[in-house]
């Protein structure tokens, strides 16, 4: 087999891997943690409006991992059974979907649902332990 047929074919593999599993190597740090800030810090700070109606904080892993007022928000390993995923993912009463849908803020610009990939590495970080990596 000459080097370039062996390229594609390892390419050819890898495509499938990850198509067959999603991302292997979801990161904290690297993936999951910018996707928080971008578009949950402003209220799940220490101070803001979210943290203050349900406790919640995206400051850092630890906090993620405190939860809510009601419980944790991250259950390893259950994605679906992860207030934190669910509410990323529309799989909540509307009224909770995160971000919030409010008219006006839409009407701005902000509070837009996460894109397909965000919410798919939210889920699959969970899904693969929910390690603070
Ligand atoms: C504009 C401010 C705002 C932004 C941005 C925001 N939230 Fe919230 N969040 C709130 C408020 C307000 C509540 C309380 C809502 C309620 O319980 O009805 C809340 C509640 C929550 C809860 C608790 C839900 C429950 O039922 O226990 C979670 C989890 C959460 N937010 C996650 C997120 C995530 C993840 C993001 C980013 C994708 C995000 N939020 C972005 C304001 C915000």
């Amino acid at each position: 087999m000459n080097a370039k047929l062996l390229f594609s074919a390892v390419l050819f593999g890898l495509s499938l891997q990850i198509a067959a599993c999603g991302r292997s190597d979801i990161s904290f740090s690297a993936d999951v943690q910018p996707i928080l800030e971008v578009a949950c810090l402003e209220c799940h700070n220490d101070t803001g409006e979210g943290i203050a109606a349900s406790g919640f904080s995206v400051v850092d892993y630890a906090a993620v991992m405190r939860g809510t007022t009601l419980g944790p928000a991250v259950i390893a390993g259950s994605s679906m059974s992860s207030t934190l995923y669910r509410v990323v993912a529309g799989k909540t009463d509307p009224e909770i979907r995160m971000p919030p849908h409010h008219d006006e803020s839409l009407a701005e610009g902000r509070g837009l649902s996460l894109g397909a990939e965000q919410i798919e590495i939210i889920g699959t970080w969970i899904d693969q332990g929910a390690k603070d990596n």
